[in-house]
């Protein structure tokens, strides 16, 4: 049995979220129109595949016509012209069917493909843009997985509808109206046959998509688990504290649960495909019993006969196909529809929309009675993708309470503040105000007297470096991941960045050198090595503002001087926050402020806030790392 495009058991099938949550889901307005907004860059495309669509739909009907007039016309009356005219007639109508059928195919997949790619790199750049709030509370194989299924289902019904509902309704358009001008007696039995088939059908359909959908949910809990235990950070969790036989376990109960979704599916599959064939064999049966009958008593010719019974056997595919179409749109539409979530989320931290760059060279840093509360899980997460959407009404309080309360402070350009207060106290969070990692929920920040909410993306990056207690590193080269912050940067350059920080001679007793790949997340790196290539990636940027989280684990002395001096290095010239861990920095600092509970309680330099007492004295008795010579105050 010959099917048309996307109209096969297969394709019927296949939507994996077909069932009646699907089917009685309520669209939101307008998503309809957004999709076919989808297709407008394609339209050229569109029509040209639903033209050859229609076509070889046409084609397929034509063939069983001509079968039936080569008896009728040439073999029963022994005419061979005709047989062998209308015999090449067939064979070329073949050749052309499956030419056009090659071309039509590439016009969907072009169309498809196309659709996916914009999909893709519109959402890419979307979730990219998205603030750390969204990162810190999305699992990322949950998103991953989510945004990929959802891509790759939102192009897969577009095209299958696309080119399914259309070349189907044309082939049963053409093969019904055949059917009933031959004999419409036979075609009305036929027809009777198929509720027989059609009711069942449409149950195992629905069955077989519940069972896809469990597999997809399993399959998507296998990747998520995966990813969260296949990297250097889990594995070590898994390692010191977990119990890999118990992790064996949950994992094979998991995987189990997909090979008997899978076995099921495989059968369910194969008694639907073996009802198909059934359904035909018995509308053939009908056909020639009754066909026959009807042609030994002269009402109808062995042509017609034989051209019944093939357009009989290719009418049963798009007729179940077309039993499904409404799910399959709404399958389609659904996935399209959590695209679009995912592309309707605000980035909190927009640009202006006539933003100027910040000046060059040396810049004082000013924040004026800013507050910040973190955003709720409302404003930065997609409701679906979190992992446990039950806890979240819990947290949403702690989320809106404020880390930061009117902070104040001025840094002239080139000068070194000292952050320092207890954990917890707002530190961090105070050094993403200024990298406008989020922006203030009150007050302002200014770098060279440009409010960062006006400033362009481009010149904020460039003036801003960050170098983070955790000095994240890309699974790359030494050599890829210096250069992913300056990527003009020449070998000597970096080569002089690697020596400023106090590195080079690590890097020159590597085997591939520059070409060592640091593994996941810098790993294959000590805590101290990977701090100083990250002063020396910052070096390289040569930003004229540094912001930077001291390590507080401890460093043998050697490690630590070689820190401090990179650190000098890092720091030299440039307006620098430091939270710092570390006395010498303290008593470097032009101004240190100590944080409490979101506040600045104290600011001044070491010699006065030591003077004072309050915090910074007990911060300072018992906090700070005293390096080999210890504090005389
Ligand atoms: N992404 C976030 N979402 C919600 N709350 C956060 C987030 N990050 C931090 N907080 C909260 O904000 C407060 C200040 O955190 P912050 O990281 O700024 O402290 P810190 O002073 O840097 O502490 P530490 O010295 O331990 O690094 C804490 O109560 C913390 O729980
Ligand atoms: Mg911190």
């Amino acid at each position: 049995m010959m099917m048309g495009p996307g109209s096969g058991p297969g394709a019927t099938m296949r939507g994996f979220t077909r069932d009646r949550s699907v089917r009685d889901h309520r669209l939101r307005q307008g998503t309809g129109r957004r999709v076919v907004g989808y297709g407008r860059p394609f339209r050229s495309d569109i029509g040209l595949f639903l033209v050859l669509t229609i076509v070889v739909a046409a084609l397929g009907v034509a063939t069983p016509l001509l079968l039936g007039r080569i008896i009728d016309d040439g073999v029963i009356p022994e005419d061979r012209q005709v047989v062998i005219v209308l015999g090449v007639v067939v064979a070329v109508l073949a050749v052309l069917e499956a030419g056009l059928t090659v071309i039509t195919r590439f016009y969907g997949a072009r169309i498809g493909e196309g659709l996916i790619l914009n999909l893709r790199t519109e959402v890419f750049a979307h979730v990219l843009r998205q603030p750390i709030a969204f990162f810190t509370r999305a699992q990322t194989g949950a998103l991953v997985n989510r945004l990929n299924t959802d891509v790759i289902g939102a192009q897969t019904a577009f095209t299958s509808i696309l080119s399914g509902l259309v070349s189907n309704v044309v082939s049963l358009v053409l093969i019904l109206g055949a059917l009933l001008t031959m004999s419409w007696q036979i075609t009305v039995l036929a027809l009777l046959l198929l509720p027989v088939f059609l009711i069942p059908a449409q149950r195992m359909g629905q069955r077989l998509s519940a069972l896809t959908r469990q597999q997809m949910t399993l399959n998507a809990e296998l990747a998520t688990r995966m990813t969260e235990r296949f990297n250097v950070a889990g594995a070590l969790l898994v390692r010191l504290f977990g119990r890999p036989a118990q992790e064996d376990l949950e994992y094979a109960e998991r995987a189990r649960g997909v090979r008997d979704a899978g076995v099921r599916i495989a059968v369910n599959r194969v008694i639907f495909l073996a009802g198909l064939g059934l359904v035909a064999a018995l509308a053939t049966a009908l056909v020639y019993g009754m066909g026959g009958l009807m042609a030994v008593a002269g009402q109808l010719s062995v042509g017609t006969l034989v051209a019944m019974a093939a357009l009989l056997g290719r009418m049963y595919g798009p007729l179940t196909a077309l039993s499904n179409v409404r799910v399959d749109i709404m399958t389609a539409l659904v996935s399209f529809e959590r695209i679009f979530e995912v592309l309707d989320l605000e980035p909190l931290v927009r640009e202006a929309a006539e933003p100027v760059d910040l000046p060059d060279g040396p810049v004082d840093v000013e924040l004026e009675g800013v507050s910040f509360a973190y955003p709720g899980a409302d404003q930065v997460s997609i409701a679906s993708l979190e992992s446990r959407p039950e806890l979240e009404t819990g947290a949403e309080g702690a989320d809106g309470a404020g880390v930061l309360h009117d902070v104040t402070v001025r840094i002239g350009a080139g000068q070194l503040v000292a952050l320092v207060g207890p954990s917890g106290a707002g530190k961090s969070t105070l050094t993403t105000m200024v990298s406008r990692l989020y922006d203030p929920t009150e007050g302002a920040v200014r770098i060279g007297g440009v409010d960062l909410r006006t400033a362009t993306f481009a010149s904020l990056s460039r003036t801003i470096g960050v170098v983070t207690q955790e000095a994240h590193m890309f699974n790359d080269t030494i050599r890829a991941n210096l250069l992913y912050a300056a990527p003009a940067a020449t070998t000597e350059e970096i080569e002089r960045a690697l020596r400023a920080a106090q590195v080079w001679s690590l890097v020159e007793r590597l085997p591939d050198g520059l070409d060592t790949v640091v593994g996941d997340r810098g790993h294959r790196l000590s805590g101290g090595e990977k701090q100083r290539l990250a002063i020396a990636r910052l070096l390289l940027k040569s930003p004229a503002v540094v912001l930077l989280d001291e390590a507080t684990a401890h460093l043998d002395s050697e490690s630590e001087a070689a820190v401090q001096r990179a650190l000098d290095e890092a720091l030299a010239g440039r307006t620098s926050i430091v939270i710092a861990h570390r006395l010498s920095t303290v008593r470097e600092a032009d101004q240190i402020l100590v944080l409490d509970g979101g506040r600045i309680v104290q600011s001044g330099t070491h010699e006065e806030l030591l003077a004072q007492g309050g915090l910074y004295r007990t911060l300072h008795d018992t906090q700070f790392r005293t390096e080999r010579q210890t504090p005389t105050c």
